[in-house]
């Protein structure tokens, strides 16, 4: 079965082929194609939601054309359509939508609405088909940080939030305040393999609060105090490098210390990384580390490489299963949701 995954919920217009198959009871994935048209805010400095829809809309089919010839498909090919249909920026994931809906009545195809966090989740089984649950996943985007309990895929008790700033929100705003552009993670990653974590001494906050809740606010304010009491037009290179390996070593240490309690405490056979921000090595070696040292039977499994940040094959990956069964969405009850929780 071939699946058209298209994703549209931020700034990145996303469209993939992917071809599913069953294989002893458990599902397999081939990508085919994988395209993904990132916006440049340079100009604006950040996300303008209307600008970005209107991105989206003259992107979306040439995405889609790019998508289908790399795969060496054709439209008449695609079984399904899968697209996002929230959590979002309600204009983006309109255009997503609607484009996915036109072309599901006009060619007679299949339709399924995803949620974008079941779909980041979703971009780990490329490569483990055969997750053990339950499992805890730690989410963490531009728009959401969360610990999530997986009874099995479909079924989620979201155990902690971000009470303020989600974790890649913090990323970017720091990343501003360091006067790097936008999305500020990868940036701020790479000054900080040159920096001194112990530099400044940061916050980690609510690491070991009893429950599974994030903030992240009162960092970044931290940050932005250090930076003005430093008393200088510009950072120096070496300023810049330890301040992010510093603001980086206090958010890495509050996520890996809460998902090892949510693991622990919820008895996890697997623990899964997803979300933009499951991009950074740092994050990942950390959590990895920590659960070799601690829990060596617990698997940690992150997203194969190129499916960390938004995506559309993820979205197609996330509706393989409904797609398998034929449980599918009718063009006329298919809504955007911006705020769709898991
Ligand atoms: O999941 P995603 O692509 O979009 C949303 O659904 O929000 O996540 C984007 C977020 C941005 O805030 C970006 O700065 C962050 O992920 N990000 C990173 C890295 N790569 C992307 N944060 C830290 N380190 C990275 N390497
Ligand atoms: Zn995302």
């Amino acid at each position: 079965m071939n699946i058209l995954g298209i994703e549209t919920s931020c700034d990145d217009t996303g469209v993939s082929v992917v071809q599913v198959h069953k294989h002893n009871h458990a599902l397999q994935y081939v990508i085919q194609s994988n395209i993904v048209v990132t916006q440049n805010h340079a100009r604006t400095g950040g996300i303008v939601p209307e600008i970005a829809a209107r991105r989206h809309a003259s992107t979306i089919i040439p995405t889609i054309q790019q998508a289908l010839k790399e795969a060496q498909k054709t439209m008449s090919d695609m079984h399904v359509i899968a697209v996002t249909r929230g959590p979002g920026l309600i204009a983006p994931l309109l255009v997503g939508v609607e484009t996915a809906k036109t072309i599901a009545v006009t060619r007679n195809i299949p339709l399924i609405g995803v949620n974008h966090m079941e779909a980041h989740i979703a971009s780990t089984f490329v490569e483990h088909p055969n997750i053990q649950f339950p499992a805890i996943a730690l989410l963490v985007s531009g728009g959401h940080t969360m610990i999530v309990y997986l009874e099995r895929f479909g079924s989620y008790r979201i155990l902690g939030e971000t009470r303020d700033d989600a974790v890649g929100e913090a990323f970017d705003k720091v990343a501003k305040m360091l006067g790097l552009s936008y999305p500020g993670g990868p940036a701020i990653e790479r000054l900080a393999t040159g920096g001194n974590p112990e530099a400044y001494t940061f916050p980690a906050p609510m690491m070991y609060s009893d429950d599974f809740d994030f903030s992240f606010s009162g960092l970044k304010t931290a940050v932005l105090y250090t930076i003005r009491d430093l008393h200088t037009d510009a950072l120096t290179k070496q300023q810049q490098q330890d301040i992010a390996a510093s603001f980086q070593k206090s958010v890495i240490q509050v996520l890996v210390e809460k998902i090892c309690k949510a693991a622990r405490v919820y008895t996890a056979q697997t623990v899964i990384l997803g979300g933009g921000v499951s991009a950074n090595k740092e994050l990942q070696q950390q959590l990895q580390r920590s659960f070799f040292t601690h829990y060596p039977n617990m698997n940690v499994i992150i997203p194969s490489s190129g499916l960390f940040t938004d995506n559309g094959a993820m979205i197609a990956v996330a509706a393989a299963e409904r797609a398998m069964v034929g449980n599918f969405d009718s063009w006329t009850n298919i809504h955007v949701d911006p705020r769709l929780s898991l």
